[in-house]
């Protein structure tokens, strides 16, 4: 579980969550029904941990370790994946150097005496996981993202964990910036990774992505504090009747 215990964060002098509790259990998915501006995507980058921001909080914990006190790697290698809002695209890496490293480091956090994986075995390993997400091969020694279409880094993404198996999800509208055909991909991608082994935390303006996951608990944030926590159905009374 991860559980958030008033949790304050800011930047320079702006704040932006002001004590936000909340917990996200293993098994369950969640959906933030934030809104614009309310610091969603700050959540987010801050719980896989981001250089600018200044907080104060109770206590931040995933699966009882202090988040907190561990650093991006670790933060990765105790479960936690961002799928990032705006995705970065990175120079110099290539795709396939990237990809084989993190499933290293995840085969080596099971297992401290894995060898690590060749890059000959580690294209047979992946390739089918390209043939599943419709992934051209050629994709793979092109640099990390770099030039890469919406759709075709989601997928990337969705490849990454798919092979490190993350345990919290955290999905940034992840549903936006894709046409019909490409978020029907991308949801049913995602739907079939969702198992009782995971959390998908869903971050979306549109309720189109919630036919295809099940979400357990909705929570609602008003004037930064976390107003109440809901089932999903409130969002078929959202639906039906707008968010007033
Ligand atoms: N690194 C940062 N520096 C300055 N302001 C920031 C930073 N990160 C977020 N903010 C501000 O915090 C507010 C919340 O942003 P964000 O978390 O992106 O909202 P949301 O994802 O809910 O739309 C915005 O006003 C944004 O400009
Ligand atoms: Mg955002």
């Amino acid at each position: 579980m991860i559980k958030i215990d008033n949790l304050k964060v800011w930047v320079w002098e702006k704040e932006i969550l002001k004590w936000i509790s909340l917990n996200f259990e293993l098994w369950k998915n969640y959906c933030l029904l934030w809104k614009n501006w309310s610091g969603k995507s700050t959540l987010s980058s801050f719980l896989m941990w981001h250089p600018n921001y200044n907080y104060i909080s109770w206590s931040v914990s995933l699966d009882w370790k202090d988040l907190l006190s561990l650093n991006a790697e670790e933060r990765s290698k105790a479960g936690l994946f961002l799928s990032f809002q705006n995705v970065p695209e990175i120079q110099g890496i290539k795709l396939s150097e990237f990809l084989r490293i993190i499933y290293n480091i995840s085969l080596k956090n099971i297992n401290p005496e894995q060898k690590d994986i060749s890059p000959f075995i580690f294209k047979r390993h992946i390739s089918k996981y390209l043939t599943e997400l419709h992934i051209n091969e050629g994709f793979l020694d092109r640099d990390l993202n770099v030039g890469f279409s919406w759709w075709e880094k989601r997928k990337i993404e969705i490849l990454q964990m798919k092979l490190i198996g993350p345990k919290y999800i955290i999905l940034d509208e992840i549903d936006s910036g894709l046409d019909l055909d490409a978020f029907r991909a991308v949801a049913s991608m995602l739907k079939n990774l969702s198992s009782e082994k995971n959390s998908l935390i869903i971050i979306t303006h549109y309720f189109k992505i919630l036919e295809y996951i099940d979400v357990d608990k909705v929570y609602v944030l008003r004037d930064w504090l976390v107003e109440r926590e809901w089932g999903k159905e409130l969002i078929e009374k959202i639906i039906e009747a707008g968010f007033e």
